[in-house]
């Protein structure tokens, strides 16, 4: 299908200039990229005569999507009148459906019995599975490896397109720094660098090499704009933020992805400073579509046309229309503002018949990008989609859901427990909350097919381990009548298995809290227990970093296990048994309290840097120390790791070139166990304030006991570049700091190497990616 795929091409390119460089005298400023001006898509012979036979009405159609019935009442909106809307050419897409047999009746009538013979679009939130159920995707991004992603990505494509689904609403890669936020379950946490890599990941796993195959699905990247950073942590509040923080922490993950081939994005509800993502002619317009050629399909979130009223920028569904097609959006999600308004929005302003063309081509373009035109019932296919949920698949679950999970504190060796531990009380009513397992976005996934914690404790507790089980207290609820049983089956036990924290729907859309510690039973609970003063091993379930201070204070051993999928109690056996050795890193810091977030590793040191020192006046609290209670990249093994010195193959590089930088690592404890290298930078002086610390490199490697490997990573100076404005990165000369250990609050050692000369970049410093080899 290569010859079909659109090409855009940057018209008089070079026509429209705009200032780049504040110093006009700089060696930089002469050397900068003027702005590509408009672009014109060429469409593929078929598209393009498509697009020359479509009515209005027609083309009004392709940009209707349509939600099919929601959650257990999937499909329920598929009736015989919806049929006939099908067969007038007014849907192009439908949401929320699902089934090899009902959707592939729906594409034969679209294919056979419309004018056109389009076929129909079917999309769902295949977030973290399809049926089988992985970790929700903060745990997953815990895992600190790429493959995982791929690989659960990839599992979820296949058994999603099986029941008839070409596209799902995922990766979801908004950064976020704020735990209040809900919607912090579903992404890769607070860092651009690692958001990028997990965004190429999940692209990748979903999208596979061949669009067309009947087992691979359109990714979406979402939600294109600053949906991570409304004000407050309140979904879908505005986003108040500088160019420079949207270029270089919320937009490099969506800079990557479209490098990555992503097919479609979604633009966020929320506003930046006033402008809804929906309406941002020059996000979509000049940056995403022009200054990063993407060429994808962009379709709005839900009804998010539509509410550009409420926003305020718009007074009429017409007027609404016409902001998001003029800003660039093909498709729209529900609002039906478009199949109902553009029309007179278009008849008040002919020359958007322009932009409903460009729209209607990106649409019909996605679909023959995913083969529909040719082979429309290629994602039909009943027999695959009846042998969901394979042996295979939870196998995969499972070893995922194991090293999602993060190793917070371990006293004295507290964990793992082995053989011969003896009676282990098992407390908290989460422990047999399967459901709450399967977090946010659970597709197709049901309770009954995940394996609870407790079962998982129990059904794979070695020889000499007595499980007993009290629930205690349920988060869910205020009534602590459990809690005396509780605390007799802590007292009886020679180690406790706390568990508690949140259920899923704590964490999602529209569940942002203001209060980041537990359920006020989970914290009555929590403290009752550890009252007994019995080891205690907590299990903390949640979508979000919570703030648990009297837990780190007192208990023996801390997991973060966030919600790990179908394969929850199995995995969490095996790291609790000491099957495997954890290796998960907080893909965000956990705060002390409430009031720390949102948290970054990654703060300008300002004038009067954090000290600790609190007769210095400086950037902190007075009533807090000023690190996190667990720092991004934090998490501990069963195994112990040595860090050798940096060797870089040269000290000075300059634009273009590349230095590696070398270090050996090694597994000085008596097991075997992965190692998480993390690579991090600092630009002391540069022409504007750097971040203190910035991530640019990681490794996940697994190591025997005793084994040394040497890890190699591969630099070069558009890396350390810093934002100038869309598109314009500017590489600065001088020093660059380099750190090398375990954790952002861990590092273990530094070199320095310096960049020779000024340059210029054309991509986010942070959506490149750094090669790493492992020998
Ligand atoms: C609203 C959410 O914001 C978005 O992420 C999701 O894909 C759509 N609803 C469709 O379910």
């Amino acid at each position: 299908m290569k010859s079909s795929i659109p090409v855009l091409v940057a018209a008089a390119a070079l026509a429209a200039c705009q200032p780049v460089a504040s110093d006009p005298d700089s060696a930089v400023a002469a050397t900068l990229p003027t702005a590509p001006a408009e672009q014109v898509a060429i469409w593929s012979p078929r598209v393009a005569g498509l697009l020359a036979e479509m009515t209005l009405e027609e083309k009004l159609g392709q940009l209707n999507q349509v939600a099919g019935g929601r959650s257990r009442n999937l499909n329920s909106r598929l009736t015989p009148d919806e049929l006939d809307r099908v067969r007038r050419g007014e849907i192009g897409s439908y949401l929320h459906v699902a089934g090899a047999a009902p959707l592939g009746a729906l594409q034969q009538v679209a294919v056979e019995e419309s004018r056109l013979g389009i076929p129909l679009l079917f999309a769902m939130d295949v977030v973290h599975g399809y049926r089988t159920i992985f970790p929700v995707p903060i745990a997953m991004a815990s895992s600190w490896d790429t493959d995982d992603l791929v690989t659960a990505s990839r599992i979820a494509a296949d058994e999603a397109s099986a029941a008839g689904l070409h596209w799902t609403f995922a990766p979801m890669i908004d950064i976020a720094r704020d735990p209040r936020w809900g919607r912090i379950v579903e992404g890769g946490g607070s860092d651009p660098y690692l958001g990028a890599r997990l965004a190429v990941a999940q692209v990748t796993g979903f999208q596979g090499d061949d669009l067309t195959a009947g087992n691979t699905i359109m990714a979406t990247a979402k939600h294109f704009g600053a949906y991570g950073a409304p004000i407050g942590g309140r979904d879908y509040g505005t986003a108040d933020l500088s160019e420079r923080s949207l270029h270089e922490i919320y937009l490099p993950p969506f800079h990557a992805a479209s490098a990555a081939g992503s097919g479609s994005m979604m633009t966020a509800f929320n506003d930046i400073a006033g402008v809804p993502s929906t309406a941002n002619e020059h996000l979509i317009d000049d940056v995403l579509r022009a200054r990063w050629g993407f060429d994808g399909m962009i379709v709005s979130d839900w009804n998010a046309v539509a509410e550009l009223i409420n926003h305020g920028v718009a007074e009429t569904r017409v007027q609404a229309a016409a902001l998001a097609l003029r800003a660039g959006v093909d498709m729209d999600m529900t609002s039906a503002v478009f199949a109902n308004d553009l029309a007179a929005a278009i008849e008040a302003e002919p020359a958007l018949m322009a932009d409903l063309d460009r729209a209607v081509g990106h649409v019909l373009t996605a679909k023959e990008r995913l083969g529909l035109f040719d082979t429309p019932m290629a994602y039909h296919d009943a027999d695959r989609e009846a042998a969901m949920l394979t042996e295979t698949a939870r196998a995969e679950a499972r070893r995922i859901a194991a090293r999602s999970i993060v190793l917070l504190q371990n006293r004295d060796g507290a964990l793992p427990l082995g053989a011969g531990t003896g009676r282990v009380a098992v407390i908290g009513a989460l422990a047999e909350d399967a459901s709450t397992q399967l977090g946010s976005w659970r597709a197709r996934g049901t309770p009954d097919t995940g394996i609870s914690l407790l079962d998982g404790l129990r059904d794979e507790a070695p020889a000499g381990v007595d499980i007993r089980y009290a629930s205690g207290a349920d988060p869910r609820s205020d009534d602590l009548s459990g809690l005396p049983e509780a605390v007799a089956e802590a007292m009886a036990a020679d180690h406790v298995i706390l568990v508690v924290g949140e259920d899923y729907d704590l964490s999602g859309e529209a569940r942002s809290r203001s209060d980041l510690f537990m359920p006020a039973s989970q914290r009555a609970l929590a403290s009752a227990v550890l009252d007994t003063g019995r080891p205690v091993t907590v299990v903390l379930v949640s979508g979000r970093p919570l703030a648990i201070p009297d837990i780190a204070e007192r208990a023996d051993a801390v997991l973060a296990s966030w919600m790990l999928g179908v394969e929850a109690g199995p995995a969490l056996a095996d790291i609790i048994y000491g099957r495997v050795s954890p290796a998960g890193r907080l893909p965000v810091s956990f705060p002390r309290t409430t009031g720390q977030a949102p948290f970054t590793y990654s703060e300008y040191p300002g004038g009067r840097p954090a000290d600790p020192d609190l007769s210095n006046d400086s950037n902190r609290f007075h009533d807090l120390p000023i690190t996190p209670l667990y720092s991004f990249g934090h998490g501990l093994s069963y195994a112990a790791f040595e860090y050798g010195e940096l060797q870089l193959d040269r000290t000075a590089v300059a634009p273009g070139e590349t230095a590696r930088l070398t270090l050996a690592v090694t597994n000085t404890g008596d097991r075997a166990g992965d190692e998480v290298v993390q690579l991090y930078m600092r630009d002391p002086v540069a022409s504007v304030a750097r971040p203190r610390l910035e991530l640019r490199g990681f490794a996940r490697v697994a190591l025997e006991a005793g084994e040394t490997r040497s890890v190699t990573f591969a630099l070069e100076p558009a890396q350390f570049a810093i934002f100038q404005s869309p598109g314009v990165w500017r590489i600065e000369a001088g020093d660059i700091e380099l750190s090398v250990g375990a954790s952002s609050a861990d590092l273990r050692q530094s070199a320095r190497l310096t960049i020779t000369g000024d340059g210029v970049s054309d991509r986010p410093a942070t959506a490149i990616a750094t090669g790493v080899e492992v020998e």
